[in-house]
């Protein structure tokens, strides 16, 4: 490039100061740092499903003749395969790169440079990360001591001339489900309101049906926890008519790939299968539950999710969590103003919770 400055110069000005999203490391690296091998690993900081994918997925990956031709770009036949499943009609349904995906086309839908988006804290942080990236501002709205959303501050932040509003339900990272009349106040104002079911089969309760009502609600979903296809990368979203055909029209071509798409419709053929491991998930839960709260250290959230929070008392909860790094146990751990000393623990398997309260036992009780 000619004269003195770079093309860094020329880069969109907002994006030098954005915090990157807090992903979470992958395997390798934990065994790099723990020394426990990959095979070892117990990873409960994800979220995912420690069953994996439906075996099905699997075979029919392996049997996929078409991997050399792009993907159908309106994803005809995961988009019809999804209508029973989501109870709702096709032309409704578009599916994204992971839910990630859908949120980042419900900012390309939106948000112009500095339109303001409200964050319901704490919770997941996507929303943070794609509205900075996008150039919008966050008004951020803190939850209750409950974790529940304080409707009436989101009710002001909405007056102010806010566009959307997101509501993960359950909430990451703290479980709880936002009661339907809330949402219903929501959609009573003049916003977009983005409700994220990331872990509704996990919950069992879903706003699906007033996607039809209500020409602002917009409703997220994915195949990463139930259906065990993180690593594929393959989310939902139940939009209003007129917002979906915008969305088919200004969404990247092929943005499912061919094997994501082969494997959410085969799961979605194997649901009996899946339910199974669904169900075991949720049984874990009650168990790891009632296991963390017989510790006088930990306090664990009520939670209708996949995972558990729990606020650390008189001990820290960052050395837990390297304590039990240490161990190949992988969980999150959280020191922020509104989620002081707290860990969250993904469900695993009835071993996984074995050997974590085996560890937390070694950790808090000597
Ligand atoms: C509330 C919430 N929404 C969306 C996602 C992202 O899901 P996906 O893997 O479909 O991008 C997550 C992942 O942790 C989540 O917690």
């Amino acid at each position: 490039m000619k004269g003195k400055e770079g093309p860094e110069k020329l880069i969109r000005s907002h994006l030098i100061g954005v915090t990157p999203y807090a992903y979470v490391a992958p395997l390798e690296a934990a065994t790099a740092e723990s020394g426990v091998t990959v095979d070892r690993i117990i990873k409960l900081d994800g979220n995912e499903n420690p069953y994996g994918c439906s075996p099905k997925v699997k075979k029919a990956l392996l049997e996929y003749p078409f991997y050399h031709i792009y993907p159908d770009s309106e994803q005809r036949e995961l988009r019809q395969a999804l209508q029973s499943y989501v109870g709702a009609p096709l032309e409704s349904i578009i599916a994204g790169s992971g839910s990630d995906e859908l949120i980042e086309f419900v900012m390309r839908l939106f948000i112009d440079p500095g339109d303001r988006v409200i964050n319901c804290v704490p919770t997941f942080g996507m929303y943070q990360f794609s509205t900075d990236a996008w150039g919008g501002r966050v008004t951020t709205v803190p939850r209750n001591a409950r974790f529940g959303v304080d409707i009436a501050a989101v009710k002001r932040a909405a007056a102010e001339g806010a566009k959307i509003v997101f509501i993960a339900s359950p909430n990451n990272p703290s479980g709880n489900v936002t009661p339907r009349e809330d949402i219903l106040q929501l959609l009573d104002l003049p916003i977009v309101v983005v409700l994220d079911e990331a872990y509704y089969e996990f919950s069992q309760k879903t706003l699906v049906p007033l996607v039809r009502e209500h020409d602002n609600l917009i409703v997220l979903r994915t195949f990463s926890k139930w259906a065990g296809l993180a690593g594929l990368r393959v989310g939902y979203g139940v939009f209003p008519d007129k917002i979906a055909k915008l969305l088919l029209r200004i969404k990247p071509p092929y943005n499912v790939n061919a094997a994501a798409q082969v494997a959410a419709l085969e799961s979605l053929k194997d649901l009996e299968y899946l339910r199974g491991t669904v169900k075991a998930i949720v049984a874990e839960r009650q168990r790891l539950f009632d296991r963390l709260a017989a510790f006088q250290k930990l306090r664990p959230s009520p939670s209708e999710a996949n995972f558990i929070l729990c606020s650390v008392v008189n001990h820290d909860a960052q050395s837990i969590y390297q304590e039990l790094k240490r161990r190949g146990i992988l969980i999150r751990y959280f020191n922020t103003p509104l989620l002081k000393n707290y860990i969250r623990i993904s469900v695993g398997k009835p071993e996984h919770t074995d050997a974590l309260v085996a560890a937390l036992n070694d950790i808090l009780l000597k």
